[in-house]
């Protein structure tokens, strides 16, 4: 067993447990707000087209119906600044059309008008009233379809189209080992146990408060007050916690919007909480994909060319570009050639958005499978084909990685799951009846850092508040960055009070990108540099203090609840002194927002491998994941419960991908046929397996002051790969197209 570093911080339970479980924490909709009406959406049942007319004049009549919304009466919002113009701070749209600004269609399940009623049922019941005819055009629906208008787009973070060498030469050649197959996605949609949901509330005429379901309160700050014309800090939006995110809550979506008119149109506060059925066209969606890998290597197994091209969709007025091959192929093996293309179709199907690792999931999937193929072709072990391909440096970039451990994630899972027991003939490992099934793969997500600042309040009891407009989307984040404070504060774990998901708190970044933990935690070191400071510039004045009259740029905390001479250790004085001798109840500072140092010389990335068994009985053959073992390198682990428990729900999600999700459309009308968990699997208690999670590596302090690169994301990528060639060592049958349901299986008997 490889040595490993402590890079575990407590195992603390959540801070915000007991509230959740006894249903004191409060989500957005579940607000009280006085006079409060509600909002139900009329979608459109085509795919493609205009509006003809709209006859609300039963609508209105009906009981309780205080305003309806439509694009002949829906006040228009200033559109907000073009995407190429904005900052990280100046929120998200993935789709750039606000809702009922004019007669277009775009696809099949946009909204087309807002019934605002005195209660649900009644807004429900005249929504159902209202009678919209359309001109419709014969849409395009699939990828195929759409491929005359298809582009070639730019990334959102970084280049999506490489190349590097000439990959060409060794694809064509003869003297190597080759692969080339397709492999093909289908739509995945985020499902929540929280839906989405916006309360708007005008205070006044220009003055509107949200509680809105979203993981970038500041993000939805800034759209909406821009949208309106309106000062950023006369809108507020609160948001204490997030029942699930998934990258669906990230960008402002129209029912945002649409709440704000509806509150606007009918002067009373206006819920719109998202139903099941429309999460499946309001919120985003990952995007369906077909992915191409070929891979050219020596009969030893080095690589000598990869190439990764992907088709990816959005809507006509989307901009989400999924990044399938830069972020898996395009930094993962070492090899002299490879390139990645991207293309994108603009489709007549709900735009799509950001899903768990928007990239790398997708991306590792089709490459991992790849990888398994050609270690079969080369009748080589697949984690030794890993290791012959192993990438000090960034294969692209041609930096090295500020700590990869992925050497040990291979080794230290190996050797916990039993690898070496496996016997590499497909079909040769039975479990009585069943076939049983051994696969492996690597996973890998890159560190992101934003920007974000923090405001801390000490108190003469010795116990701290901190606060910054960050989310928690069930991942334990309140846990995470109290944790943080603690250390870095100097205070008590049990005396540090952690506040989020308010913009009246300095600036917090999305909770996207696995970032949080690492950029909140920064600007948490921070503000604790500068509270250690004020409290130094207190003792310094204060002739009863052992830091009299020394320099406050001598002066540090030296241990919890103390700061001391940096020159001297035997000078020291506790906060609480310092602030009772000064004769203050508290003292409080904030830091300033700050673009975050890029380290150029270096690529920041998180690494890990998954290994996974499975058993499927060949007469009935549903998969069972039986067993994973998963290692992960991601710097330090904050607190190690939490963090686990995001590898455990991200491979989770990544068997669901494998074996069962997927948004299927009607192929008429282009509306989603599975609208609800009854259609749409997802992984429940009994389709989830003993997952044994590791972490190896050290602290990345080259990354930032915390030495983590965040953990929400990586868990995916990687699973679905280990679980589909789990599946062709159990059965012999390779199957590339996603869910691998019981249908594409029925002929391994
Ligand atoms: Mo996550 S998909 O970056 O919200």
């Amino acid at each position: 067993m490889a040595e490993t570093v402590n890079i575990l911080g407590p195992a603390r339970n959540r801070v915000d447990g007991r509230l959740k479980v006894t249903g004191a924490a409060k989500y957005s909709v579940e607000f009280q707000v006085p006079n409060c009406a509600y909002g139900w959406t009329v979608e459109s049942n085509v795919a493609k087209g205009k509006i003809l007319s709209i006859d609300t004049k039963s609508a209105q009549a009906a009981p309780g119906v205080l305003a309806i919304v439509t694009h002949l009466n829906a006040p228009k919002p200033k559109e907000p600044a073009a995407k190429k113009h904005r900052g990280q701070t100046d929120g998200i749209r993935n789709e750039e059309r606000v809702p009922f600004s004019d007669d277009e269609i775009h696809y099949a399940g946009q909204y087309v008008a807002l019934v605002v009623a005195k209660t649900i049922e009644q807004a429900r019941y005249a929504a159902s009233l209202v009678k919209v005819s359309y001109a419709p055009e014969e849409p395009l629906l699939t990828m195929n379809a759409a491929k005359s208008s298809a582009t070639k787009p730019k990334g959102s973070f970084g280049p999506v189209q490489i190349k590097k060498g000439d990959v060409d030469l060794p694809l064509k050649g003869t003297s190597l080992t080759k692969i080339e197959q397709i492999y093909t996605t289908p739509t995945e949609t985020h499902n929540p146990i929280e839906m989405s949901g916006t309360i708007a509330a005008w205070d006044r005429d220009d003055k509107l408060t949200l509680y809105d379901a979203t993981q970038f309160v500041k993000g939805v700050q800034s759209v909406i007050a821009r949208a309106w014309n309106l000062p950023i800090e006369n809108v507020r939006v609160i948001c204490p916690f997030v029942g699930g995110a998934f990258g669906c809550k990230g960008a402002v979506w129209p029912h945002v919007f649409a709440a704000a008119m509806g509150a606007k149109a009918a002067g009373v506060p206006v819920k719109m909480h998202v139903t099941r059925r429309n999460m499946f066209v309001g919120t985003g969606h990952r995007t369906p994909t077909t992915q191409t890998i070929a891979l050219a290597a020596t009969r030893d197994g080095k690589l000598r060319a990869m190439r990764h091209v992907s088709h990816i969709a959005t809507s006509p007025v989307g901009d989400h570009v999924e990044s399938c091959g830069a972020r898996s192929t395009g930094m993962m093996y070492e090899s002299p050639a490879i390139q990645v293309e991207e293309t994108l179709h603009k489709i007549n199907v709900a735009s799509t958005t950001f899903m768990r690792a928007p990239g790398e999931c997708p991306g590792t999937y089709a490459l991992e499978c790849a990888m398994d193929e050609l270690a079969y072709a080369l009748k080589m072990d697949p984690v030794q084909l890993r290791l012959t391909n192993y990438a000090d440096n960034h294969p692209v970039k041609n930096v090295p990685f500020s700590a990869k451990h992925l050497k040990e994630c291979y080794q230290v899972g190996a050797e916990k799951f039993g690898w070496a027991k496996r016997n590499p003939q497909p079909r040769s490992m039975r479990d009585g009846d069943l076939l049983g099934g051994w696969g492996m793969a690597t996973k890998t997500y890159p560190a992101h850092k934003m920007e974000a600042a923090a405001k801390v309040m000490l108190r003469a009891d010795g116990s701290a508040t901190v606060q910054c407009a960050a989310h928690d989307l069930g991942t334990g984040a309140y846990t995470a960055l109290t944790q943080i404070a603690s250390e870095q504060l100097g205070v008590p774990f049990e005396k540090v009070k952690f506040e989020l998901g308010d913009t009246d708190f300095p600036f917090g970044p999305v909770a996207g990108g696995s970032n949080t933990t690492g950029t909140v935690g920064t600007a948490i070191h921070e503000v604790a540099q500068l509270l250690h400071k004020a409290l130094a510039d207190l003792a310094v004045k204060d002739s009863e203090s052992p830091l009299y009259n020394l320099s406050s740029n001598d002066i540090a905390m030296i241990a919890p609840g103390h700061i001391g001479s940096k020159i001297d250790n035997k000078k020291s004085d506790a906060y609480i002194d310092i602030l009772r001798r000064a004769g203050r109840g508290s003292i409080e500072v904030q830091s300033e927002l700050k673009e975050p140092e890029e380290n150029k010389k270096m690529a920041f990335q998180s690494f890990g491998a998954d290994f996974v068994e499975v058993k499927i009985d060949p007469l009935l053959p549903r998969v069972q994941v039986t067993r994973v073992v998963s290692v992960i390198n991601c710097g330090r682990v904050v607190t190690f419960k939490p963090a686990r428990n995001q590898i455990i729900g991200g491979i989770n999600m990544g068997i669901g991908m494998a074996l069962m999700e997927a948004t299927e459309y009607d192929p008429q009308t282009g509306l989603p046929a599975t609208r609800n968990l009854a259609d749409y699997h997802v992984v429940t208690n009994a389709d989830a397996p003993v997952i044994d999670v590791t972490f190896v590596g050290e602290p990345d302090f080259a990354f930032n002051p915390i030495g983590c690169r965040g953990i929400g994301e990586i868990g995916i990528t990687g699973a679905a790969a280990a679980v589909a060639s789990a599946i062709y060592h159990a059965t012999g049958k390779r199957v590339r197209d996603l869910p691998i349901t019981p249908d594409k299986l029925m002929d391994i008997a």
